[in-house]
């Protein structure tokens, strides 16, 4: 066994094994399961998803004396078995947009369970929540005016307004989200504006929600964002039944050597106790607190494999091309992850070069991976890489023609397909002839 790629292990679902020098998850030999349903091939892991579910709803009854919530942030990944594991485990489900809650109506998930999430919610995105969901969180004026017009002939959900508290967490730029001048939330001034127009029209407004950022492994920053927060809170009174989220975010680690992964236990003591800190100071009574985190439930749980296509040396470096890449994770081209992987087969073994995994879309951004030890690998293996639960496949795309590729849900040898493999004829189904 090499030590470099046992460390690698960690990253994938605890159930993952090495088994006859081949890669096993949830009991399912890898090598086979491609060979059966063909690459790109995504497959989540059922216990993995549970357990840090568990471990939430674990730490929140411990150190949250009020009534919480989780909320499950369908950006991350959502797909009809998704969300109906996410309502299973008493989840609500932050959607964005009428694309993501018609999926989680589809998937039979209650009115009171759908949260309504958006920047810039277009008319159809807002009657879509007036019908569906039980909360819309509120992000600008102009929403609230439409919204507004809505209640006219519809009683509207609770709603909760979107703070920029004027701080974000430490992550990529692109997935900062609280800091001022971002485009996401009202700043105090316009929350109070937001306040006068509910009370004036008796517009169930019952909460208050900001986010800071995504993919953070540093809680402090939130301490600033729950001050502010519950400063706007004393200002505003709300009723003696409120709600506050303090958003998601929470990190993951991505490559052996950002291990081990960020605890949960660490967000959720940090958040409760800022709360109750804050809550006592302020002599606010406790909200119902929600937390809202897509990564931390879903990205370990995910392993994408891939078929090498190619091995091509050019000058100093050894490209392995894969049969996916900047189509189903684009994550690497825009905010420069680090992710590592494994070989399906003889995973452990030496490792011999330092080879970078690309894909075979027309982008020179079209890599997943710069830099990787990896034993001498064959055209025709496969290849797995961990941690691809999250923003994977919601922000894939038919690039160059790609097809989504085929998502299988596994526990413990039983298997149940997410998501069927795209095929051709689907490409051109909303297109009109000329
Ligand atoms: C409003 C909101 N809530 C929650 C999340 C979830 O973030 P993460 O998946 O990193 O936990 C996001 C991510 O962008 C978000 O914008």
């Amino acid at each position: 066994m090499n030590s470099t790629l046992t460390q690698r292990l960690p990253l994938f679902p605890a159930s993952t094994t090495v088994a006859n020098d081949s890669l096993k998850v949830s009991g399912f030999d890898l090598q086979l399961l491609a060979e059966k349903h063909g690459t790109p091939l995504y497959i989540y892991d059922k216990l993995e998803l549970d357990a840090a579910a568990d471990k939430y709803r674990e730490f929140l009854n411990a150190s949250w004396p009020g009534k919480w919530s989780v909320t499950y942030a369908g950006k991350a990944f959502l797909c009809t078995g998704i969300a109906q594991w996410a309502a299973n485990q008493g989840f609500y489900i932050d959607c964005t947009g009428r694309g993501e809650i018609n999926i989680a109506v589809k998937a039979g998930v209650s009115k009171d369970k759908i949260l309504a999430h958006g920047v810039n919610k277009s008319t159809e995105d807002l009657k879509s929540a007036v019908a569906y969901a039980g909360t819309i969180v509120v992000d600008n004026l102009s929403e609230l005016k439409r919204l507004l017009s809505l209640s006219q002939a519809q009683t509207l959900p609770d709603l909760w307004l979107r703070f920029q508290p004027g701080s974000s967490v430490e992550t990529h730029a692109y997935t900062q989200t609280g800091h001022s001048g971002s485009k996401f939330g009202m700043d105090r001034v316009q929350i109070l504006e937001a306040v006068r127009i509910c009370r004036e029209n008796n517009l169930p407004l019952v909460g208050l929600h900001f986010h800071q950022g995504s993919q953070f492994r540093d809680p402090e920053p939130l301490g600033d964002g729950i001050d502010r927060a519950l400063d706007l809170v004393q200002e505003i009174g709300f009723p003696e039944t409120w709600h506050l989220s303090p958003g998601g975010g929470w990190g993951i680690s991505y490559h052996e050597e950002d291990l081990p992964h960020p605890p949960i236990e660490m967000y959720v003591d940090f958040i409760t106790s800022a709360m109750l800190e804050g809550c006592r100071k302020r002599g606010l009574t406790l909200p119902i607190l929600h937390l809202e985190p897509g990564r931390s439930l879903v990205a370990r749980a995910g392993v994408a494999i891939y078929q090498i296509g190619t091995v091509k040396d050019v000058g100093a470096r050894t490209w392995v091309l894969v049969d996916g890449g900047m189509a189903d994770n684009p994550r690497h081209a825009l905010y420069g992850t680090r992710y590592s992987c494994l070989t399906v087969a003889h995973p452990l073994a030496r490792p011999e070069k330092n080879v970078s995994i690309a894909g075979p879309y027309c982008e020179s951004g079209d890599v997943l991976i710069e830099q990787v030890d990896l034993r001498n690998v064959q055209e025709g293996e496969f290849i797995a890489i961990p941690v691809s639960g999250a923003y994977h496949l919601s922000m894939s795309s038919n690039y160059n023609g790609a097809l989504r590729p085929e998502v299988l849900l596994l526990e413990n040898g039983e298997m149940h397909t997410l998501q069927k493999r795209e095929t051709p004829p689907e490409l051109t189904q909303r297109d009109v002839s000329t």
